[in-house]
Parts: structure tokens; C-alpha cells; sequence
């Protein structure tokens, strides 16, 4: 379990808020639409029969939407990985919708479906720490009507009916769709030469409100009137602008030295990064087009495989100091 879990301010009331803003860099329009749900089911406030809160996170590729989700889990369950997700990409036919609900009885392979969102998987995914349960369903667009018409049920009266008729009670769960409708018509509004990129600055004020509406013509496009009504919050997620990716930088390093020292204890050795190589990252890991997508790649690749070899070879002892400076094309690491 990660250390940074000492780091949690549950006790005061901006705690939630200021966990969240820790691990999502640069989106605090969607922490301040999505913590007031969070705290309303803490409170025990939540309104009968619906879900704890329905989101729908839009915006370009490798802003933090998925992010948001894991740092939800990490921040109420301990681990970022404790949600159910559900990829609605799996969901592109009729039939397939079996999967999620299982098939009826009597009907061919009813026995060998075991639908993906029971009451016990919905379970499942709480924890000692927290009874609210995540449920992800990424890229909503793909679903088939058939999987659009049961989420229905669910938004609405926090009730999924599974083929064996039994029905799976949602009240207890916070449900997040994102979808990337509106995305490249947005990529256009941002970067209008095809992507010869401004250096993504974040909109403010009018293009973050443009990108909005984008987003929510995109939805309603798409979807029925009665599906976006029982959203609670449709999301936009802005571009990530130069400071934001320098602090996932900066996070990204400090996650991988925590990561020696855990994982090498008293083998572990101090890294000293060059403010050459966080540029060299942020060159090579973010852009306008991808956000930080790329980045977590581009720090394994020219930084964590490198030290590994070095490790592997003996090459650096306990208690060293890595230099980590850039060139050209690479990183280049000194044993000090
Ligand atoms: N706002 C952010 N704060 C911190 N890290 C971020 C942020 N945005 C992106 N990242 C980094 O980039 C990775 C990809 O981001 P994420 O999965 O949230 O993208 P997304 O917005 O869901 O994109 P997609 O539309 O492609 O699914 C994350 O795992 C994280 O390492
Ligand atoms: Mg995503």
C-alpha cells in the first residue's frame, strides 16, 4: 500500500477536495462538482433510490478522467484500483448486453454467464474505509442502445435487473461515464493548424466554456433527453495547461523514488533529477494532443528500464546518488 496514504486529511472538510486535487492536477471545475456528492453520501444525506451521484466526464485524451475515478478509489478505498469498470467497448451488440446481466434461464449459456455487475460484485467494491462503491463505465458512446436503455433503469431508480430476474440495488454506488463525444471537434477548436499545437495553455473563461458546449451538443446528439436528464453533472475536462504537466512531472519522479526506496529498502540510492531531465520528460511524455498520456511511458522507458539495468549489473550501490541529466535523444544517469 502506498505511503502517500498517511497524507490523507479525512478529518477536515476541505480533505476531500484537497485529496483529490493532489492526484488530479489542474481540473478543480470537476473536484467541485463531483466532492459534494462524495460528502453528501458521507452524510448520509444522499436522496433514496438513486445512485450517490451520475457523472459524465468529456474532454481530450489524457487529461485526468480516468484519474478522477482511481483517485476516488485511492482517496475512500486505499488503492486506486478498487472500482468496478466496465468497458463499454466489450458492449457494441445486442447480445453481448448477456454479459453484463447474465442470460435469462432457460436460454443457451445461461449456466456459464456470470453477470459483471451483481450485487456481490457491486460489494465488492467497497471497503472497510468506505460503503460507496465506484462503478466506471469508460467510453459510454460504444454501448449498444440495449446496454444505453438498462443504465437507464440505473440512473433512475438505482435498479438493475439481471436475466434471472433478480435485481441489483445501485443507491450505494457513485456511477461515472466518460466518453470522448465532442473530443475532435474540440482537438479542432483547440489546435485549429491540425495540431501544430499552441502549447495547450488551459482555456479560460470563453474557450473553456466553448469546449463545454461542444461537449454537450456532442451528448445530446447521442443520447435521449430522458438519459442526459438523470446525469447530475456533465464535466468537461480542459486541456492540460504547461503547469499542470510540469506538476505530473514532478509527481511522476517523486512516485518513482518512492518506488526504489519501497521496492529496494536497504539496497535504495537517492535520484537527483536535472531540471534538463524534467524538461527532457515533459518533452517526450506530454503534448496538446495526448495531455500526460504518454508520460508514465516516456518515464520507463528512458528513466526506470535504464536504472534497471544499472541495478541489474550491480553497477550502483546502497545509499549512491543518481544523477539523472539530459542529451539529445536520452537521459543520461551518473553513479555519484
Ligand atoms: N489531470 C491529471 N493529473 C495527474 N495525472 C494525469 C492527469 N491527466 C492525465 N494524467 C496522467 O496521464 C494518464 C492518463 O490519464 P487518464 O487515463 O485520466 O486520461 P483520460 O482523460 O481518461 O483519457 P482518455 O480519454 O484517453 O481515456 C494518467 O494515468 C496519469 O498518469
Ligand atoms: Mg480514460
Amino acid at each position: 500500500m502506498r505511503p502517500a496514504l498517511l497524507r490523507f486529511r479525512r478529518s477536515s472538510p476541505e480533505g476531500l477536495a484537497a485529496d483529490l486535487a493532489d492526484r488530479v492536477i489542474g481540473q478543480p471545475q470537476a473536484m467541485r462538482q463531483i466532492v459534494p456528492y462524495v460528502e453528501m453520501y458521507q452524510a448520509g444525506l444522499a436522496p433514496d433510490g438513486r445512485p450517490a451521484g451520475v457523472f459524465l466526464l468529456l474532454g481530450p485524451t489524457g487529461t485526468g478522467k480516468t484519474r478522477t475515478v482511481e483517485a476516488l478509489a485511492e482517496v475512500l478505498h486505499g488503492t486506486p484500483r478498487h472500482l468496478l469498470r466496465v468497458d463499454c467497448g466489450e458492449f457494441q451488440m445486442e447480445h453481448e448486453v448477456a454479459k453484463l446481466i447474465g442470460a435469462p434461464p432457460g436460454y443457451l449459456g445461461h449456466r456459464e454467464t456470470t453477470p459483471m455487475l451483481t450485487q456481490q460484485k457491486l460489494a465488492s467494491a467497497t471497503s472497510e474505509s468506505s460503503s460507496l462503491a465506484l462503478v466506471l463505465f469508460d467510453e459510454i458512446e460504444k454501448a449498444a442502445p440495449s446496454m444505453t436503455r438498462l443504465l437507464l433503469g440505473v440512473l433512475d431508480k438505482a435498479t438493475l435487473r439481471l436475466g434471472d430476474n433478480t435485481s441489483v440495488n445501485f443507491e450505494r454506488t457513485m456511477i461515472f461515464l466518460t466518453s470522448n463525444l465532442g473530443a475532435r471537434e474540440m482537438h479542432r477548436e483547440l489546435c485549429p493548424d491540425f495540431g501544430f499545437a499552441v502549447a495547450a495553455g488551459a482555456p479560460v473563461g470563453e474557450p473553456a466554456k466553448k469546449l463545454e458546449a461542444i461537449g454537450m451538443q456532442a451528448v445530446r446528439r447521442k443520447f435521449a433527453p430522458e438519459f442526459v436528464n438523470r446525469i447530475d453533472a456533465v464535466i468537461t475536462y480542459q486541456p492540460l495547461n504547461q503547469a499542470a504537466l510540469e506538476t505530473i512531472v514532478d509527481q511522476q519522479i517523486a512516485d518513482l523514488e518512492q518506488h526504489i526506496q519501497n521496492r529496494l529498502g536497504d539496497d535504495a540510492f537517492e535520484l537527483e533529477v536535472a531540471d534538463s531531465a524534467r524538461e527532457f520528460l515533459l518533452r517526450t511524455g506530454t503534448s496538446a494532443e495526448y495531455g500526460a498520456r504518454e508520460l508514465k511511458r516516456a518515464i520507463l522507458k528512458h528513466l526506470t528500464q535504464p536504472i534497471a539495468s544499472l541495478v541489474a549489473r550491480g553497477e550502483i550501490g546502497a545509499g549512491a546518488t543518481l544523477r539523472v541529466d539530459a542529451a539529445a535523444l536520452r537521459l543520461v544517469l551518473t553513479v555519484e
